[in-house]
């Protein structure tokens, strides 16, 4: 236990990544918001991971509405009064079909979600931030598809891309004003998300499996150890970094 007191924020919490970055808040001593516009699934996790009483608090939260995210900080202002670490982390997968087949229904709602509400979610707590003494320190979560092309995906791949940008953007814009901005870029990692992007073929796995470099899938965990790394003074001199968690499948 590390960070009594300090508050920690997680959006899309009630699966996968989010869900293991909570629970891993949790872990180091942090008051935690899971945010998720999954209500159901959001407050089953949050109890999961101790409810109120252990300091995991579910808030219903729509990061592509902007009167939803406006009434998410309100709600934090109120009953936490502060934003230690925030991991900027709801994203949808979207269609699966090349660019040319992407609706723009596809591109619209991914993007919504993706980069303009991850923005939402950062320009708010970077204000709260800048009031604080001790500033911050935020985590956005791009993807290897925010490093590299990824085919058949181009809304996401398009977003990720924007999301690796914004953070360069921000890290410099409040280096000097203690808030630190850095994003992961997770691999293939065991969640919901991942199967459904792999879909029922049997194939899909293998093939997946025979470009890791270590032979496996990532877990959730350990996307989750490196957000709270980042969030931590451990990790004080590391601003406006894309930090790949893949397993080694960039350094191809
Ligand atoms: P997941 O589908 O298991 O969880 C995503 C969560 O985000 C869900 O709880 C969902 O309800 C929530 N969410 C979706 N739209 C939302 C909205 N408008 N407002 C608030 N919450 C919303 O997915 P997973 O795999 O845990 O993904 C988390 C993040 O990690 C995403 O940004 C994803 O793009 C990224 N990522 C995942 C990878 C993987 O292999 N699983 C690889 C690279 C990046």
């Amino acid at each position: 236990m590390e960070s009594s007191n300090k508050v920690a924020l997680v959006t899309g919490a009630a699966s996968g990544i989010g869900k293991a970055t909570a629970r891993a808040f949790v872990a180091t001593g942090y008051v935690t918001v899971a945010a998720d516009v999954n209500a159901h699934e959001g407050d089953a996790a949050a109890r999961e991971l101790g409810g109120e009483a252990g300091g995991c608090h579910f808030l219903r939260c729509d990061v592509a509405d902007p009167a939803s995210v406006r009434t998410l900080f309100a709600q934090i202002d109120s009953r936490f009064g502060r934003i230690d670490a925030a991991f900027n982390n709801a994203g949808v997968e979207g269609l699966q079909a090349p660019t040319d087949e992407c609706t723009l229904d596809n591109w619209d709602r991914v993007m919504g979600i993706n980069l303009r509400g991850l923005f939402l979610c950062m320009q708010e707590e970077i204000r709260r931030m800048l009031c604080q003494k001790e500033g911050g320190a935020i985590v956005n979560c791009a993807s290897v598809a925010g490093l590299v092309g990824l085919p058949g995906i181009p809304a996401y791949t398009a977003a990720k891309h924007g999301v690796v940008g914004l953070t360069r953007s921000a890290a410099l814009e409040y280096a000097t004003r203690k808030i630190r901005v850095n994003a992961v870029c997770p691999g293939a990692i065991e969640t919901p998300m991942l199967q459904r992007f792999m879909g029922e073929s049997a194939g899909a796995r293998e093939a997946m499996l025979a470009t890791e470099p270590v032979g496996r899938i990532g877990t959730p965990d350990e996307i989750a150890n490196a957000v709270v790394w980042l969030c931590s003074e451990k990790a004080s001199f590391i601003v406006g970094q894309a930090v790949a968690v893949d397993g080694g499948w960039t350094a191809r």
